[in-house]
C-alpha cells in the first residue's frame, strides 16, 4: 500500500473530535497505515496541531481509555496544519504546491475527507476540480446528509459528478461499518434456514430503532438544518433496512452490494405523513436559542414496500436525542401462527452486539405455561474483543484500500430522499403535530 494523504476538511468540528481523531490514533498505534502516512488538517484559522490533540479524547477506543505514548507521537508526527479559506482560490493553488511537493516523483493516494456540511463543502469541490485535484489517485470522501431533499441532493450530485467520477466518490455511512450491521450480510448468506422465511408470508413487520441519550452535543446551526429524519432515517436506518431486507446480492463484490440495495431502495413507496409522528425534547428550543423551531429531535416513520414479497409487510424506523439510553437495533417480528406468540429475530448493533432469536418456551411443571427465551450470540462473549475495530476506522481504511461496499452509490441517495419527501415537505415550518418530550424520556412514552 503507498503512502496515502488524508486531508480532513473540518478538523476542529465535532465529528472529528468524538469520531476522526480516535479512529486515526487507533489505526496508526497498530500500524495498519504505512509509516509516511501524512494527515492534514484544514482549518480556516491558525492551528496548532499540539493545542488540538490535546483538546481530544483520543483514547476512547482503548481497554480502559489507556494511551499508547507512541501511538500518540505517531499521530503527532503525521499531522500537519493547513490554513484554507473556501472562498479564496489562490488558497488551492497554495494546497496544490503543498500536495505536489509531498508527492515527490510518486503521486500519494490523496483522500480529501468532507467532516462539513454540504453547502460548505459544494464549493471546495468546486475549487479542487479547477486546480486539477481530482485526478484518478484523488478520492473525495462526504459526510452525510448529502443534501438536504431530493432536488438538494441532485444539485450535490451533479456538481460533484462534474469534478470526480462515481469510482473516486465515498458517501459515508458509518452504521453500515458497524460491527453487527456488517455481520447481518453475512448472517443472511450463510444461514440459509432464514432465507425461506425472508417474505410477508412469514415476516409482519421489521423496526429499526436507533436512539440516543445525548442531545445535540453544541451542534445547533448543523441540527436546526438537520432534524432526526435527515440525521439518521435517510441516511443510517434506511441503508440498514435495505441490508435487512434486500435481496441476496450476486456476490460480495461492492457493485452487486450497491445493485441490491439500490433496487431495494428504489422500490419502497414514499412516505405517508399520517403514519410518521415526530417530537421535540422540551429544553430544545432553549439549547439552539429559536423559541420558533420546529425542528424534530424524534421521529418516527413507517414504510411499505412495492415489491409482492414484501406485501403489507410494515417496516417502522425510529429515531431521536435526548431519551432514556442508548440502543440501536434490528428487530424482524414473524407472524403469529393459530393465535400464538409470535418470534422475533433481533440484531443488536449498539451498545451490546448481539444476534437474538427470541422462542417461546414451556415452563417446567404440571401446567403448560409458556414463556419467552432467548437463543443469543454475543459478540464480546464469543471473539473477547480481540479484533474490535470501529466503524470510523474501517470507514478510513476501506477509502484508503479504495473499497467502496460499504459507501452509498448517487443512485440509493437519490431513492431514499424521494421515499422521505411527503415527510419533508408536510413537516417543514410548521409545528401541527410535533409532540415535545423530557429529556431522558422512555420513546416508548412519546405520543404519536
Ligand atoms: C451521526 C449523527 O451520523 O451519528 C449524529 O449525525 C449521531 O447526530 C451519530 O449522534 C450517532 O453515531 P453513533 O455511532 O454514536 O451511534
Amino acid at each position: 500500500m503507498s503512502a496515502p494523504v488524508i486531508l480532513i476538511f473540518g478538523i476542529t468540528g465535532d465529528l472529528s473530535k468524538r469520531k476522526l481523531l480516535p479512529a486515526l490514533y487507533h489505526i496508526l498505534s497498530q500500524s495498519l497505515l504505512p509509516a509516511d502516512t501524512k494527515i492534514i488538517g484544514i482549518s480556516r484559522r491558525p492551528l496548532d496541531v499540539d493545542d488540538l490533540l490535546g483538546s481530544v479524547e483520543l483514547c476512547v477506543l482503548e481497554k480502559d481509555n489507556v494511551c499508547d505514548p507512541a501511538g500518540i507521537q505517531r499521530l503527532r508526527d503525521t499531522i500537519e496544519s493547513f490554513q484554507l479559506d473556501p472562498s479564496n482560490p489562490e488558497d488551492f493553488v497554495r494546497l496544490r504546491e503543498l500536495l505536489d511537493a509531498l508527492d515527490g516523483d510518486t503521486p500519494r493516494d490523496r483522500l480529501y475527507y468532507m467532516s462539513i456540511p454540504p453547502d460548505a463543502y459544494a464549493p471546495i469541490v468546486e475549487q479542487l476540480g479547477q486546480n486539477g485535484l481530482n485526478g484518478s489517485y484523488n478520492r473525495l470522501l462526504l459526510e452525510k446528509p448529502f443534501g438536504y431533499d431530493s432536488e438538494s441532493a441532485k444539485d450535490l450530485i451533479s456538481l460533484v459528478h462534474k469534478h470526480f467520477k462515481e469510482e473516486q466518490i465515498y458517501r459515508i455511512d458509518h452504521y453500515l461499518a458497524k460491527e453487527t450491521a456488517q455481520n447481518l450480510l453475512t448472517f443472511r448468506l450463510n444461514n440459509p434456514i432464514f432465507s425461506a422465511l425472508w417474505n410477508s408470508d412469514h415476516i409482519d413487520r421489521v423496526e429499526i430503532k436507533a436512539i440516543e441519550k445525548i442531545g445535540i452535543e453544541g451542534r445547533a446551526d448543523f441540527y436546526e438544518k438537520t432534524g432526526a429524519l435527515r440525521d439518521l432515517i435517510q441516511s443510517h436506518l434506511l441503508q440498514l433496512l435495505a441490508i435487512t431486507l434486500m435481496d441476496l446480492p450476486g456476490s460480495m463484490s461492492s457493485e452487486d452490494i450497491h445493485r441490491a440495495k439500490q433496487y431495494f431502495l428504489e422500490e419502497l413507496l414514499p412516505a405517508d405523513p399520517s403514519l410518521a409522528s415526530r417530537a421535540q425534547y422540551d429544553s430544545y428550543q432553549e439549547e439552539v436559542g429559536n423559541p420558533n423551531s420546529t425542528t424534530e429531535t424524534y421521529a418516527r416513520v413507517h414504510l411499505n414496500h412495492s415489491a409482492e414479497r414484501w406485501a403489507d409487510v410494515d417496516f417502522v424506523l425510529a429515531t431521536g436525542k435526548g431519551l432514556v439510553e442508548k440502543e440501536t437495533a434490528i428487530t424482524i417480528f414473524f407472524k403469529t401462527s393459530h393465535g400464538h406468540s409470535s418470534n422475533n429475530l433481533q440484531f443488536n448493533i449498539q451498545p451490546s452486539e448481539s444476534i437474538t432469536l427470541d422462542l417461546i418456551v414451556k415452563e417446567p411443571g404440571l401446567d403448560t405455561q409458556t414463556r419467552h427465551t432467548a437463543l443469543t450470540f454475543d459478540y464480546q462473549k464469543i471473539f473477547n474483543d480481540s479484533q474490535h475495530i470501529d466503524a470510523y476506522e474501517r470507514v478510513l481504511m476501506d477509502a484508503v484500500r479504495a473499497d467502496q461496499s460499504l459507501f452509498s452509490s448517487d443512485e440509493e441517495v437519490l431513492a431514499t430522499w424521494r421515499v422521505l419527501q411527503p415527510l419533508l415537505e408536510a413537516w417543514s415550518d410548521n409545528s401541527e403535530g410535533l409532540n415535545k418530550y423530557q429529556l431522558g424520556a422512555d420513546p416508548e412514552t412519546i405520543g404519536t
